[in-house]
């Protein structure tokens, strides 16, 4: 779906989102919602707390599971995924903080595995990610999983690829303090959504765009293994979509 602008685009993503929410409400279940950083969910975000302030959308069912965070990374830092996360989203709906799932960066590396485990647990547990939204990054990466990540890839330790640390270098004022690894979900977590939302907005993600979409299926562009998805929606700006 290419939409006029990246606002047309999120409302939409916002709308299929509060609907499933409705609808998994009023069947009396919880609704597992898996959630992107970055810049591109921002608008999704805002508008997802609009719906809730005057169209009293409830969070209240709602389960939670973010796709990645560096590693080592403490909460309280500015670049946190879970600050991220507090400031877009959660301090201002009314979803109960049990239900929020955010892979920690604070662990001990030996416990990282164990922890990676219990993750894909818990969302196996309450029956499998309804709606997953994905960015992607310029190596084609969703969540962290860089190139070299494989279709059965699980929720791991990854080494992020020098062009994301690059990108995130004005993040971490200078990439020598971008962290060196991260924890994300696997492709095949991903995949395992019922539904999912890749999003794209800006020039700066037309090329990677294209490859998604139209290049063959194949671990140097992780993003591609969402061809194999039956019900993936890609959904871009006019930016975005200029090299289709
Ligand atoms: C980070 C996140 C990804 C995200 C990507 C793109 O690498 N871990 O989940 O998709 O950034 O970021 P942006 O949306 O700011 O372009």
């Amino acid at each position: 779906h290419v939409f006029r602008d990246a606002k047309d685009a999120s409302v939409y993503v916002a709308q299929q989102i509060a609907h499933t929410i409705r609808e998994r409400a009023e069947a009396g279940r919880p609704c597992v919602l898996g959630l992107a950083t970055g810049s591109t969910p921002t608008t999704i975000y805002d508008e997802l707390v609009r719906m809730h302030r005057e169209e009293g959308l409830s969070f209240a069912g709602v389960v939670t599971f973010n796709l990645d965070e560096y590693f080592p990374m403490q909460p309280e830092e500015l670049q946190s995924y879970v600050r991220f996360m507090n400031e877009h989203l959660f301090d201002h709906i009314d979803i109960d903080r049990a239900n929020v799932n955010i892979p920690d960066g604070t662990l001990a590396p030996e416990d990282v595995l164990a922890h990676c485990l219990e993750y894909e647990e818990k969302i196996a547990g309450l029956g499998g990610i309804d709606i997953q939204v994905l960015g992607i990054g310029r190596t084609g990466h969703i969540g962290f999983n860089e190139p070299g990540s494989s279709r059965e890839s699980r929720t791991r330790m990854i080494t992020l690829d020098k062009v994301t640390r690059n990108d995130a270098a004005s993040d971490f004022f200078g990439e020598e303090y971008v962290p060196r690894r991260a924890i994300t979900m696997g492709v095949g977590t991903i995949l395992e959504s019922r539904q999912v939302y890749l999003l794209a907005f800006g020039e700066g993600k037309s090329r990677v765009v294209a490859r998604t979409v139209e290049g063959d299926v194949s671990n140097s562009v992780p993003a591609t293994f969402l061809q194999l998805h039956k019900n993936a929606k890609a959904i871009f700006d006019e930016a975005a979509a200029a090299q289709l």
